[in-house]
């Protein structure tokens, strides 16, 4: 039957209407919202370039998770920004570096709170790569070692969840090894499986303070075109004994999400990065765009692609919208 018996109108006519029939819901437990933080006390160093983040040391860190915990946001996920970067990365693995202090600050105040690590070495080479470089190349191997050390002393610490963002190959199965080695057969890994070179982590760089010194992220993040690639990354990690797996950024990539959920039966989640919240920012503050609405559209976009989890910056502004 089509029109004039049926009229698709009939169901939109009023919010109660479009509520029932609402195919996707966002919910705060499905939010992970990335934190910064910094050595120091009571300092809060905003970060121009994404409007309501900030580098945070410990004690405001705990008080920013505190919040975050009671506005129902699903947990964090902590990037770190050390004092002082070598060669060799060495801030990222010392169980005394500033991620290792702040899990252990965040269980301790915010019991309850899910805590979720980055593991890079990018915010701690001086180069800003993320793995060892010699002779002007990102060495695979080696690098996975450092992230293999850095994870276990994440999940000594407390972290609930690991995920590697570097795409050397065979980092899951590094980090899953060591991990396992070291007594934390428990520790889930979510993986950043189909992370692209993109443009858009361009404000992240300036937060975490991790931009490359030279060169680019090319050589071993993903090429934009690729989609099958995609797939490829993520059976792989899969195989490794990757628990969740990412696709990162979100936006530009649903498509790439969407295949992952008809493919894969493991929690997807997708990172909507830095760039995709500063330019709904932007545009909002210039008058263009609904800054609430556009946040809510973008984020129920990607869950309807098929991401149950969503790393977001907007995570506290959306919970409470959603609240
Ligand atoms: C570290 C890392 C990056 C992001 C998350 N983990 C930056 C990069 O790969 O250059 C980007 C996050 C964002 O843009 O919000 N490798």
């Amino acid at each position: 039957m089509a029109y004039p018996e049926t009229r698709l109108r009939r169901l939109r006519a009023n919010e109660p209407m479009r509520r029932l029939v609402r195919e996707t819901r966002l919910e705060p437990e499905n939010f992970i919202l990335p934190l910064f933080v910094c050595s120091g006390e009571g300092v809060r160093r905003d970060i121009s370039s994404m409007p309501g983040n900030a580098q945070l040391s410990i004690d405001r860190l705990v008080a920013e998770c505190a919040e975050v915990r009671s506005l129902g946001i699903g947990g964090v996920i902590l990037f770190g920004i050390p004092d002082s970067k070598d060669e060799s990365a060495s801030g990222n693995y010392d169980p005394e570096g500033i991620v290792q202090r702040a899990i252990r600050a965040i269980k301790r105040e915010v019991p309850g709170l899910l805590v979720a690590t980055d593991v890079c070495n990018c915010e701690y080479t001086s180069h800003g790569h993320c793995g060892k470089v010699v002779a002007g190349e990102v060495v695979n191997d080696e690098s996975i070692e450092w992230l293999a050390r850095a994870a276990v002393t994440h999940a000594e610490c407390g972290a609930d969840i690991v995920a590697p963002s570097d795409m050397m190959d065979g980092r899951v199965a590094g980090i899953r090894e060591a991990l396992d080695d070291a007594g934390h057969a428990n520790t889930p890994i979510m993986s950043y499986a189909a992370k692209y070179a993109s443009c858009f982590y361009g404000p992240f760089r300036e937060a975490a303070e991790s931009t490359p010194q030279f060169g680019d992220r090319r050589g071993y993040q993903m090429d934009p075109p690729n989609w099958r690639e995609a797939i490829r990354e993520m059976e792989l990690d899969l195989e490794e004994g990757a628990d969740i797996l990412m696709v990162k950024p979100a936006l530009p990539y649903l498509d790439v999400i969407a295949r992952a959920r008809e493919q894969f039966d493991v929690p997807i989640a997708a990172y909507q990065v830095s760039g995709e919240f500063s330019m709904i920012m932007a545009a909002a503050r210039n008058g263009w765009i609904d800054e609430q609405r556009a946040m809510l559209e973008s984020l129920v976009s990607i869950k309807r692609a098929g991401a149950g989890i969503i790393l977001t910056y907007f995570a506290k502004a959306a919970a409470r919208a959603l609240g």
